[in-house]
């Protein structure tokens, strides 16, 4: 479904931002993509949807190139940024139906394919009004919708529970789920571990621009856990050498 292989960039030369980086995401998957701020996470989603060109290495979605079969590719995929930039003058309604517009979406399947979504958002009202007067969830929750309207194969989300309720958050998790039941697969971002200890088929750790490790949960816990009962955020924090040493905190919290 995608396949990333050697990617690199760099935003200041000899800074790598993602550095040699090998994935895949297969059908039917959830993969977590993890890692602490500025670890690489949004660069990477930014070439997988061909908003970044990487400096080395390639992107295929479907086996689609995403430089070289650029629309080819992005038909293959459904995005929902980190920060929703969505046209505040446009209402809901006129974004989505332009979001059809752009994708082919067929005129009869329109409101059947967004209708359900929008009810189960709650924002079947708030679509006629401007996206200019939403609250950071509706745009979120609109964004959602809009990423899904010409049914891609490969659904990418980067960060997505911020800004959401507790009752969207959930919906969204159902929403990726039955999206991977139905043989897509979903590709996300997060640094919020409960979530991902609970919904991904498999979780890549990257780490100053290099994915130190890939696996399905247990796994990751039987490899690197210390304690039995390890949490994924514990692992996380060992594998990414953030948690500090015993003293070290004490002498913090003094
Ligand atoms: N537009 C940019 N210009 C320069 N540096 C950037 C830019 N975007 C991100 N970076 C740097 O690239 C690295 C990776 O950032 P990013 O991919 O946003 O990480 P994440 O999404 O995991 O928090 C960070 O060191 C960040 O400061
Ligand atoms: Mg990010």
């Amino acid at each position: 479904m995608l396949k990333i292989s050697r990617v690199s960039k760099s935003y200041t030369p000899g800074v790598k931002a993602v550095d040699a980086l090998d994935l895949e995401v297969k059908p039917g998957e959830i993969f977590g993509f993890l890692g602490p701020n500025g670890a690489g996470k949004t660069t990477t989603i930014k070439m997988v949807v061909g908003i970044l060109n990487p400096d080395s290495g390639s992107i295929k979605i479907n086996g689609h190139d995403i430089e070289k079969d650029p629309i080819e590719a992005k038909r293959q995929i459904g995005y929902v940024p980190d920060e929703a930039q969505m046209w505040d003058k446009l209402t809901g309604v006129e974004y989505l139906s332009f979001m059809c517009d752009v994708y082919g979406v067929p005129v009869n399947e329109r409101d059947k394919r967004v209708r359900p979504l929008l009810e189960a958002f709650e924002i079947l009202d708030a679509a006629r009004d401007p996206i200019g007067s939403y609250s950071r969830g509706m745009r979120q929750k609109m964004a959602i919708t809009g990423s899904l309207v010409h049914r891609p194969p490969l659904w990418i989300l980067d960060e997505p529970m911020v800004g959401l309720d507790p009752r969207s958050s959930f919906l969204l998790k159902e929403l990726m789920r039955s999206h991977t039941d139905q043989g897509g697969a979903v590709f996300f971002s997060t640094h919020v571990m409960e979530v991902a200890e609970r919904l991904c088929d498999r979780v890549g750790i990257i780490h100053k621009g290099r994915l130190i490790a890939v696996n399905t949960v247990q796994e990751m816990k039987d490899l690197f856990a210390k304690e039995k009962d390890a949490s994924l955020e514990e692992i996380f924090l060992e594998i990414t050498e953030a948690k500090l040493p015993e003293e070290q905190l004490r002498s913090l919290a003094k």
